[in-house]
């Protein structure tokens, strides 16, 4: 190999991105010797190279299946005739990260993107499956540029409690509610807590992890059938073994992130969120993916997709399988053959060929009870639904498919709490002024409120209530909700309390106006009285003095930009998506 070999625009493998010492042939004699080190040969180290984002965590049991898919993956590569080598990135798993998963998830997008961008890779698989980790490593990966491959972990199996089936996390909420309303006690709520999470991998419901991982395939960007095989059998090695091998013809094709990750395949991700009753945290994440290729997402287009997309997917928390029952259903083939009408079949995948390709090469379906026919939905819309009104003038959601139908035309009383501690401190309080019929409203937990958007939109029905037997009231907030979560409740209000706006002004005692048939979210305030009130309670937004929490107040987006960090997005926006 000569000097000049480095300095092509085109370098490849162990000759990407060389290190700055002023002197590019010794900066890769000096790289290889390093990496002899570790004794590889001359041989190995012309192979293209394929990176291996590593999110194993011991604080991760949902990537507890990491080191075997990190040895299938380097097999497929080997096959393949490239060199694996894998790196460390932030893991963030949703019960370990305080304040919230959402606080880290830009965080983990820039070390996913860094890290790709400073080490010599050809192509990189990304293996990520909790919450925040896929959208997290697609937002980097989207921004780094090269080809790019999702490995998803995969969901845990279900676990059995005196005689019922149980997963996380939406029996992880069922049984606590119970356990709140004095409907069990505190020995079986210890007695389930052993059984909600039977194995390693993702939760087992629709949660966001399995959302996202819906969404990944959608998008192209994962092999057919990579979304569903769950963490601890053989089709998940399998997967991550052909995930490998894939990623080396990526490498040789040139099959850059950009040529995949385009509106089409926005609009096919949406179609599948709106199809498998996703998670609502499955439109912030493709806002924010979205707004790293210079694409906004159309809220209006996304609700009018809504109308025409019913839900097919026999999932909790909309319907009762598990994401395993999915598998053995056919997986996604079977929910997209169901919806092919309505997909965009030319959006390119990671295999080179088009989804409709893929589709045709799946071939025909069977018998089976997970995924409903086109005709016969479990729900006849999407399962989100996007509100507007002067309560929300940039926009609201709802998950209407895990609504109470009663409540989803409502007016009520507002009874507000200031943030959550003011929540936490008086929700239960047997004095609290509340009827089943008010709407409780929590501000102050949205972006930069809380900060990070935490997922406490799942406002718990005050206890008094409960104990009562009132399952579900209108709740509001300007959070997020764990995609595992269910009832009336309208989150994302934008803009949020924390910087100003009507949602700040509301008061105990307001009275607000539901009406998903008309996608309205209202507050029967005068515009004169908001505006008085704006004057008199003058917001001051949230700082703080240094390091990450700096950043993240400085430069953090709403929720309808996918709370990303506005220096992260694409410098221009080429438009939005879906299109029509
Ligand atoms: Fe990781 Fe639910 S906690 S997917």
């Amino acid at each position: 190999m000569s000097q000049d070999d480095s300095k092509k625009p085109t370098a490849t493998g162990m000759q990407k991105g060389l290190t700055s010492y002023g002197d590019q042939g010794f900066s890769l004699f000096l790289r290889k010797a390093f990496i002899k080190g570790a004794g590889f040969t001359d041989k190995a180290l012309d192979r293209p190279v394929i990176g291996i984002a590593n999110t194993g965590s011991a604080y991760n049991p949902c990537h507890g299946n990491a080191p075997q898919l990190i040895e299938a993956v380097k097999r497929g590569v080997m096959l393949a005739g490239g060199l694996p080598m894998d790196f460390p990135t932030i893991s963030v798993h949703e019960s370990f990260a305080a304040p919230t998963s959402m606080y880290l998830r830009n965080l983990m997008s820039m070390d996913t993107e860094e890290m790709i961008r400073a080490q010599p890779m050809d192509a990189v698989v990304l293996i990520g499956g909790c919450d925040k980790t896929v959208p997290a490593q697609l937002m980097g990966a989207a921004s780094a540029g090269i080809p790019a491959i999702q490995l998803i972990t995969g969901s845990m199996l279900t676990g059995s409690h005196r005689g019922e089936r149980v997963g996380a996390c939406t029996d992880c909420r069922r049984y606590w509610a119970k356990f709140r309303a004095d409907e069990i006690d505190a020995e079986e709520v210890a007695a389930v807590n052993n059984q909600l999470v039977a194995s390693v991998g993702t939760c087992s419901v629709m949660g966001t992890a399995s959302t996202m991982a819906c969404i990944a395939e959608a998008l192209g960007m994962t092999v057919p059938g990579g979304a569903s095989p769950p963490a601890v059998t053989a089709d998940r090695i399998r997967v991550a073994e052909e995930t490998g091998a894939r990623a080396v013809q990526m490498a040789h094709d040139r099959l850059t992130i950009d040529k995949i990750l385009t509106p089409d395949a926005f609009e096919n991700a949406m179609r599948v969120l709106l199809a498998i009753g996703g998670s609502t945290n499955g439109i912030v994440h493709l806002a924010a993916i979205a707004g790293r290729v210079g694409l906004d997402i159309d809220l209006h287009a996304l609700d009018r997709m809504g109308r025409e997309t019913p839900v097919l997917l026999d999932l909790k928390p909309s319907g009762q399988h598990y994401m395993e029952d999915f598998h053995h259903a056919g997986g996604m083939a079977t929910l997209l053959r169901e919806l092919k009408p309505l997909l965009k079949l030319n959006a390119m995948t990671v295999t080179g060929r088009t989804l409709g390709e893929e589709l045709a090469a799946a071939g025909p379906g069977f018998k089976q009870d997970v995924v409903r026919p086109f005709d016969q939905p479990i729900y006849p819309q999407g399962g989100i639904a996007v509100l507007h009104g002067n309560l929300a003038p940039g926009g609201a959601i709802i998950k209407q498919s895990a609504a109470d139908p009663k409540l989803m035309e409502h007016e009520g009383r507002a009874v507000v709490f200031e943030n959550a501690q003011d929540l936490a401190a008086r929700i239960d309080a047997p004095d609290l002024d509340v009827n089943a019929d008010d709407i409780l409203v929590l501000k102050n937990i949205g972006p930069k409120g809380a900060p990070g958007m935490p997922e406490a939109g799942y406002i718990p029905i005050p206890m008094k209530l409960a104990r009562a037997g009132v399952k579900d009231m209108v709740r509001i907030s300007d959070g997020r909700m764990s995609g595992t979560g269910y009832g009336t409740i309208v989150l994302h209000v934008t803009p949020e309390a924390a910087i100003g706006g009507p949602f700040a002004q509301v008061r105990s005692g307001d009275r607000i106006r539901l009406s998903v048939k008309n996608r309205e979210i209202s507050l029967l305030v005068s515009d004169q009285e908001l505006a008085q009130r704006s004057r008199d309670n003058v917001i001051v937004e949230p700082t703080a003095k240094r390091g990450y929490l700096k950043l993240f107040l400085q430069t953090v987006t709403q929720a309808d930009q996918g709370v990303d960090f506005d220096f992260l997005r694409a410098p221009d926006t080429h438009g939005k998506t879906p299109k029509n």
